[in-house]
């Protein structure tokens, strides 16, 4: 009974905070913030490159910059283009030398309550060790290593040390299949993979070594794989390509300086879903990288790194874990929590205990993730102590307000501000977020562009600026810093894809937005055939690909539909070959297909049997129809269809698995 009474005060309190429009930053905030004056905004669009400049020295290089930006050969833009630094450096070494080397880097926490601290001494020594590891085993500047390894320190460690020789690192994110890992080893030509022997995952062991030895061994390429020991997962080693990490480590020299690197050097390639099925291998350089996520890292969070504790619950897989778990915090030398496992285990408010166990201050997740706190209920938040928290944040895909609000009153007892940032692989850093000691927030609005950023709306047809109210393509019209600088390999297809719609100086993000009278900007979503699922980016192509490989599939074609828990989820419209009859053990079986070529957060959610799809003369499938039928909307035009009745038909048959539902 009590517990109702508490959840229907909740709603009216949230009734209550709907009502209001804009949450100022509150007085205490402001009264201890880095910036807490508009000026910023106004310095930096005085000269934006010069303020990118004054964000560049704040690094520590070897040699600093004199030059800005190269942009004459547009889109290919140079940043700090004269200046040397390494990021293992900037990430450690500074901090050492500066006498903060006892400081905690991260406070890591395994899956079954382990703990380890890990000081800014501590990785200084192990990077230093795996780097000349590395070069031990014949890898050095330029080649690319691939890491496929779960939340534990040891990816932190190798990451950095294939900066600290000048190795761009290739992380796969553990989530991913065997099969994607080899795909994406492959198309960079990956010399080395370092992983682990397995992984945990709420209780149970996936026995990842074995899984990569099932689809790496004819990959020429890769000369080396160098295996973690987390687990008692059994693996094999094979001579003279295996060798265990522990082993290399006990042998290595303790002393590797790092390499001095041109500021273009490339730091690492992450592969993100396009529009077509083939990952894009996103390139991005070292210095403006550096500076575009250290400069957002440090005044988005209102960084003070030697009171605050900070909290990045995503991936290292993902850009956000290479952004803010590891290159911008440890550029700025902060304190975070590395958590090894899932938000649900082994409790449903183990972030909040967690938050209350080191203090946390600044704790940044994703919408999906707040979604489903909410359906777990306010008792596992509210049992803990979250009073040290004094700044949220989000990422990875639109926050409904209602989220936003549950997030504003039950985690940040209503005195956090909460910064709505929107980014992508492509950007590296930040870009359209408020500043949380100056901008007042609006609920589900990621508010203006960072300082030094330009963005804006324009209309699909001629890139013309749209008035305020009107939907259309979002645009970036300078370029930044930590923008990534081609696809690896694909430089025609990096043109293609971002700076050919509106010219070579026009970045074309993909997603559709539309400012307010205010000028606050409003994301509205993907416009290509792009899906975030659980704030997951995923291609329908690739999906499709995935479902189609199957052999008992003539053709497939999937599309995003929206979903109250995953923001979007997969919907699957698929045709049997032959005479096959659609049964539930056959959308079983496509689904686990589907997990194993990909990733089993890839498996469609729904599966709709079709006898044909929908498709225009040309042969093209028409996906906003299945849009519109998959979520029960009126079907847009059909008269360009080659056979107009392929919707009937699926309209009756979703009909009917509605009835069968209810
Ligand atoms: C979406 C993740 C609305 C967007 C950092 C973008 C967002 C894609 C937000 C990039 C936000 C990210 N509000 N949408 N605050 N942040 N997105 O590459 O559609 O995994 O294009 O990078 O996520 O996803 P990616």
């Amino acid at each position: 009974m009590a517990r109702m009474e508490t959840s229907s005060n909740l709603e009216a309190e949230l009734d209550r905070l709907l009502e209001i429009e804009r949450f100022d930053p509150p007085e205490e905030f402001r009264e201890h913030a880095l910036l807490a004056d508009r000026s910023v905004y106004e310095e930096a669009e005085r000269d934006w490159q010069g303020w990118w400049l004054s964000q560049a020295k704040e690094l520590s290089w070897f040699k600093e910059p004199t030059e800005t930006l190269d942009d004459s050969d547009p889109p290919f833009y140079k940043w700090f283009a004269d200046g040397k630094l390494n990021a293992s450096h900037i990430c450690l070494d500074q901090h050492v030398e500066a006498g903060n080397g006892e400081r905690v880097a991260f406070h890591w926490r395994g899956e079954e309550g382990e703990e380890r601290d890990l000081t800014y001494a501590d990785l200084h020594r192990d990077v230093q060790r795996f780097a000349n590891a590395l070069k031990e085993l014949g890898i050095g500047k330029g080649d690319i290593v691939g890491i496929y390894l779960p939340m534990i320190p040891e990816v932190v460690v190798a990451m950095l040390a294939c900066a600290r020789i000048g190795a761009p690192h290739n992380v796969v994110f553990g989530g991913f299949s065997a099969d994607s890992v080899r795909e994406r080893m492959e198309f960079s030509e990956a010399k080395a993979l370092i992983t682990v022997d397995g992984a945990r995952r709420k209780g149970k062991t996936a026995p990842i070594k074995q899984q990569v030895d099932s689809v790496m061994a004819d990959l020429d390429t890769i000369e080396h794989i160098i295996v973690v020991k987390h687990t008692d997962a059994e693996c094999e080693m094979k001579d003279g390509r295996d060798v265990w990490y522990h082993e290399v480590m006990e042998k290595a020299d303790t002393e590797c300086p790092a390499e001095e690197l041109d500021a273009e050097h490339p730091l690492y390639v992450l592969y993100t879903s396009g529009s077509t099925g083939k990952p894009k291998g996103v390139l991005h350089t070292t210095g403006g990288y550096l500076t575009g996520v250290a400069s957002t890292h440090r005044y988005v969070f209102d960084l003070h790194p030697d009171e605050d504790v900070y909290w990045c619950s995503a991936d290292v897989g993902w850009v956000t874990g290479h952004s803010y778990i590891v290159y911008g915090p440890m550029a700025n030398g902060a304190t975070s929590v590395m958590f090894e496992g899932a938000p649900d285990y082994p409790h449903k408010g183990i972030w909040w205990e967690l938050c209350e166990r080191y203090g946390v201050t600044i704790f940044y997740t994703a919408p999906t993730a707040i979604r489903a706190c909410i359906k777990w209920g306010t008792e596992h938040v509210e049992k803990f102590n979250l009073d040290k928290l004094r700044l949220l944040g989000t990422v990875g895909e639109p926050i409904n307000p209602k989220a936003w609000l549950w997030y504003h009153k039950v985690v940040g007892g209503e005195r956090c501000p909460i910064v709505d940032t929107w980014w992508q692989t492509e950007t590296g850093q930040i870009m359209i977020t408020p500043l949380p000691g100056i901008v007042s927030t609006k609920p589900g609005s990621a508010t203006f562009p960072y300082p030094g950023i330009a963005a804006t709306v324009v209309d699909e047809r001629e890139g013309k600026e749209l008035e305020p109210g009107e939907p259309g393509l979002l645009v970036l019209t300078r370029p930044w810093p930590a923008m990534l600088r081609t696809l690896y390999r694909e430089d025609e297809r990096f043109i293609e894809q971002y700076f050919s719609k509106f010219g070579k100086e026009t970045y074309l993000v993909g997603d559709g937005a539309r400012k307010d009278e205010d000028g606050y900007f409003w994301i509205i979503g993907r416009i290509d055939d792009v899906v975030n699922v659980s704030g997951h980016r995923l291609s329908t192509a690739e999906v499709e690909s995935a479902i189609v490989s199957h052999q008992k599939v003539a053709e497939a074609a999937v599309i995003g539909q929206s979903d109250e828990d995953t923001g979007q989820a997969i919907c699957a419209f698929v045709t049997l070959e032959g005479d096959l009859e659609g049964t539930s053990e056959l959308e079983q079986e496509i689904r686990d297909h589907v997990g194993s070529r990909i990733g089993k957060f890839t498996r469609p959610k729904r599966i709709i049997w079709a006898d044909d799809l929908p498709k225009t003369r040309s042969g093209k499938i028409m996906r906003r129809l299945l849009r519109d039928i998959a979520e029960g909307r009126a079907l847009g035009d059909v008269t360009t269809l080659r056979d107009p009745d392929v919707m009937s038909q699926l309209e009756d048959k979703i009909k009917a698995e509605q009835a069968e539902d209810d």
